[in-house]
């Protein structure tokens, strides 16, 4: 029996049939590199060009941080809920951190699964 986190897909892991979804799959994570402690910024998370039908779209990206020195990781930031049709998985959010770290972005197609992403960001 897999773990949870094993059927998540990332460029690295994915296989077999799953290598061809990797470019219309994996979220583009645009966020700085650096950022100031305590000062918001913001970034955006992109999937696609990818199909957004009833049958076939995005449904969710999900957006994580795993914050260096904490205890229990990752800190949830965001859910997205997506409607097939009437919005493209292309969102922006405004984050403020206080320490270094790594934000993971999650995408849920519904043929194709969860897919990762992830982007280290140092607080300066
Ligand atoms: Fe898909």
């Amino acid at each position: 029996m897999k773990e949870f986190g094993d059927l998540i897909y990332t460029p690295e892991r994915a296989s077999g049939e799953a290598v061809s979804k990797i470019e219309s799959h994996t979220p583009r994570i645009e966020a700085p590199d650096k950022v100031k402690a305590g000062e918001a910024f913001e970034i955006k998370v992109l999937v696609g060009p990818h199909p957004n039908r009833v049958e076939h779209s995005i449904r969710w990206i999900e957006l994580y941080f795993y914050e260096e020195g904490r205890g229990f990781n990752p800190i949830h930031l965001a859910t997205i809920r997506l409607e097939p049709v009437y919005t493209e998985p292309e969102v922006t959010v405004k984050l403020r951190l206080s320490k270094s770290g790594v934000l993971y972005a999650l995408e849920y197609c519904n043929l194709h699964g969860v897919w990762e992403a992830r982007k280290e960001i140092e607080i300066i």
